[in-house]
């Protein structure tokens, strides 16, 4: 099957939990892209975990792989990409997303975040006290997500209404 490189990408941004990898896969399915996991795109260059590159390198290392990464797989078009939750904080990584793509943000109740995040010890900003981080990162970022061009409050939604909602201002 050949891809449609030349369409627009359909680029997912939002906290951490509020299910970018899910609907991504299923958007991509959709579409007929390729999904691409910014997160996983790292961890492949670094052949290293997140929680290891944070442990070793710290967040602002973090970061400059995740802009790299960012930048290099926009050069593409035709794909559905999950972004990790911090990549909004960079104002460079903002205009690259909102040039090269449509952006969708994905909002979840800090309830329904904190749920979906309990016991996973892959997210390194949320280690020792989850709900504590959870409650003041969304705190950090309450705006830093409204840049998009649509937002879908994912909280009392199936992964399947959240895609037709997305879906419809992609098209
Ligand atoms: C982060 C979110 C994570 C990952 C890293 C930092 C953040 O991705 O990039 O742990 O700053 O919000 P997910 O949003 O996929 O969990």
């Amino acid at each position: 099957q050949s891809r449609p490189t030349d369409a627009k990408n359909l680029i997912l941004i939002g906290m951490m939990g509020t299910g970018k990898s899910t609907v991504g896969a299923i958007l991509a399915e959709e579409l007929g892209f390729e999904l691409v996991d910014l997160d996983q795109v790292i961890v492949r260059k670094e052949g290293r975990s997140i929680a290891e590159i944070f442990e070793k390198d710290g967040e602002g290392y973090f970061r400059t792989l995740e802009t790299e990464s960012l930048r290099e797989t926009l050069q593409t078009g035709g794909q559905v990409i999950a972004t990790g939750g911090g990549v909004v904080l960079a104002e460079a990584n903002r205009e690259l997303m909102l040039e090269n793509g449509i952006v969708a943000a994905l909002s979840a109740t800090a309830e329904e975040i904190i749920s979906r995040v309990t016991g996973d010890n892959n997210r390194p900003l949320l280690a020792g006290n989850a709900e504590e981080r959870v409650r003041r990162i969304l705190e950090e970022r309450k705006d830093a997500y409204s840049f998009a061009h649509c937002t879908v409050d994912t909280s009392s939604l199936t992964a399947a209404q959240v895609c037709q909602d997305i879906l419809m201002h992609y098209r």
